[in-house]
């Protein structure tokens, strides 16, 4: 029996997503499947990484009184796959995950996989996963990197073990607005991050604390919520899944990432290209006020790409942005990079993979 799965999943891997019947490329949204591999690799007591490996994609064996059970001992990440035209399937920037994860494991007092064992992980994930990337035009295989710590504990302290794994799900556009302009309510009652806190690191402990500021403003007809900060409420942090830039004139402003706001693979490109685009590029702290008087807003995000911001609502005044007339900058950026990581354009900074 052993043999014979092994043969159908070394089958698997070779087919093109063509032969995938069951899912409706054209309408993949953001939701996960159960695609054919994932990869696992474990890091004991002594602190040293096992060789990880390909696995059939399945449920994990946990103690129940795992780190990240009890503690929210983990941290992930979030990259993408896009096919080409040719038949390749393009990473992007994937170096840049494997970082992200290093400074995040340090915060979270984990141990995290080399640069090299990362983007390895992940390419071998795409690879085995090769069907599942959607036809060109169609989304993107997105990858998901996670890793917990899934030694048992009772007493608050770290885990004893840990566990790195990648796993992989075909997606479309997040918003249910697809490519279309988002709607955001500014929000008055919850925070997001505090100064000396985890904000600035992709840990699961910022991710459900947003349900349920986010859902009552899904209730109230908006897309998401943006945040302020916790101290004076006054200045942008972060959408719940995303980075906020405003653009005014020629100026193109975006919330420090001190901390507090996350460090956007995506947003750290659109500062590299606004700046080789001639825009005057801001890092700093942005007022509310300066969002509600700005040309033009939008989000960035792996997940989001670059989403244009239709509305903010701040304390119950609407501030609509223009979409129509002058050519809106995220749409802009938007094409670059796509362009880019479908490999429609040649890749001068070497960002694809
Ligand atoms: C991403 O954009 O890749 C993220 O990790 C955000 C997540 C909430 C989907």
């Amino acid at each position: 029996l052993r043999s014979m799965m092994s043969t159908s999943a070394a089958l698997k891997v070779t087919q093109d997503s063509d032969s995938i019947s069951d899912v409706d490329w054209d309408n993949l949204g953001f939701k996960t499947r159960e695609t054919d591999q994932m990869f696992i690799m474990k890091c004991d007591t002594d602190g040293e990484w096992h060789r990880g490996q390909l696995e059939p994609f399945g449920l994990l064996e946990v103690s129940p009184s795992a780190g990240v059970l009890n503690y929210g001992q983990g941290i992930f990440e979030g990259l993408k796959a896009y096919r080409t035209t040719d038949g390749r399937s393009l990473l992007f920037r994937p170096e840049e995950n494997a970082k992200r994860m290093i400074f995040g494991a340090e915060r979270m007092c984990m141990p995290a996989p080399s640069v090299d064992t990362f983007v390895d992980a992940v390419k071998q994930t795409v690879l085995a996963n090769k069907r599942w990337v959607p036809p060109v035009g169609k989304g993107s295989l997105y990858v998901r990197p996670l890793l917990i710590g899934t030694g048992p504990v009772l007493g608050l302290s770290k885990s004893p073990e840990y566990t790195f794994l990648v796993y992989a799900a075909p997606v479309g556009d997040y918003f249910k607005e697809g490519p279309a302009p988002i709607h955001l309510k500014v929000e008055s009652m919850y925070s997001r991050a505090v100064h000396g806190g985890t904000g600035g690191v992709k840990t699961i402990c910022n991710y459900a604390p947003v349900l349920k500021a986010q859902l009552t403003a899904k209730k109230e007809g908006f897309t998401d919520v943006l945040y302020l900060d916790a101290l004076e409420r006054k200045y942008l942090e972060e959408v719940s899944s995303c980075n906020i830039f405003i653009v005014k004139d020629n100026v193109i402003a975006t919330p420090e990432a001190k901390g507090c706001v996350l460090p956007g693979i995506t947003r750290k490109c659109i500062l590299e290209l606004a700046q080789s685009l001639g825009y005057k590029v801001e890092e700093r702290k942005v007022d509310v006020d300066e969002l509600m008087d700005a040309d033009e807003a939008f989000c960035t995000g792996t997940a989001v790409v670059v989403s244009p911001v239709g509305s903010v609502t701040h304390r119950g005044t609407r501030v609509l942005f223009s979409n129509s007339g002058v050519k809106r900058v995220s749409s802009i950026f938007y094409k670059f990079l796509t362009d880019l990581q479908m490999g429609r354009t040649a890749d001068t900074r070497g960002w694809t993979t």
